[in-house]
């Protein structure tokens, strides 16, 4: 019998140039020893980490995401990038876990050019903590093609995300205590429900519905939903036109 092939995770970094990049050549040319498994893009500050990228990357099927910044107070644009990168970790980790795959998949650390030694610390840490979840979607018990539409319902609502995060998101103090106290708050999760959440679940629904017609009670198991919040949502699109019953009594999307 063929022994199973070793999984070997696929992990997309995406690098400060100024610092986390530096530890990442560091650690090259020092010859410490980490995973393989990386796949770098460079960009010029954590803060670049658009919320789409991370879902675009899950997306395409990578087991997870790596964030490396300059460490807080020393990132080289003003206001510090680092912080808006933390701010876009903590909102996506928490949209992870509402979509069905673990918000440990994704990871943020600070990582200066000097140090080689840590950043490969890190990877081999994150490494053997996708190796212990195993492959995206399959670990999650969630198909590829599922996976990917709700990568893709998450992605299309990111331009919506970043407007109320603007407006009604406010970190009161900007620490790395700050954020997380707040991204841990009650009242964070009372507008996370109520701005994001809501919307996050009638575009899935929406996005089903475009596939083809079905009937209403098959909705919360094919989306994995409750049947109560899928009910609520039905209630609220089919006011708003969204979505009708066909002729045969199956639900589609009207738009
Ligand atoms: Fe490195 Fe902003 S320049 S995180």
């Amino acid at each position: 019998m063929a022994a199973p092939t070793e999984f070997k995770p696929t992990i997309v970094g995406f690098l400060c140039n100024w610092c986390c990049y530096g530890g990442a050549d560091l650690a090259g040319v020092s010859r410490f020893q980490y995973p393989p498994h990386l796949r770098v893009i460079r960009l010029m500050c954590s803060g670049r980490v658009d919320l789409a990228f991370i879902f675009r990357a899950f997306a395409k099927k990578a087991d997870a995401v790596f964030i490396g910044g300059c460490h807080l107070n020393d990132c080289h644009y003003n206001p510090e990038g680092n912080y808006d990168a933390m701010g876009n970790t903590l909102m996506a980790k928490r949209i992870l876990e509402k979509l069905g795959v673990n918000p440990e998949r994704l990871r943020l650390e600070w990582v200066s050019a000097g140090e080689g030694t840590r950043f490969a610390e890190v990877m081999n840490e994150l490494s053997a903590k996708v190796k212990s979840l195993g492959p995206l979607g399959s670990a999650e018990g969630i198909a590829v093609a599922e996976l990917s539409s709700r990568m893709q319902t998450a992605e299309d609502l990111v331009p919506y995300i970043k407007l109320v995060e603007r407006e009604r998101f406010r970190v009161p103090v900007r620490t790395e205590d700050g954020y997380r106290k707040f991204f841990g708050s009650a009242e964070f999760d009372e507008l996370f429900n109520e701005l994001i959440l809501d919307k996050l679940v009638m575009s899935r629904i929406m996005g089903f519905l475009r596939k083809k017609p079905v009937p209403a009670m098959e909705i919360p198991g094919s989306l994995d939903l409750k049947p109560s919040e899928v009910a609520r949502h039905l209630q609220e699109l089919t006011v708003q036109g969204l979505i009708k019953f066909d002729a045969g009594q199956s639900l589609v999307a009207a738009v």
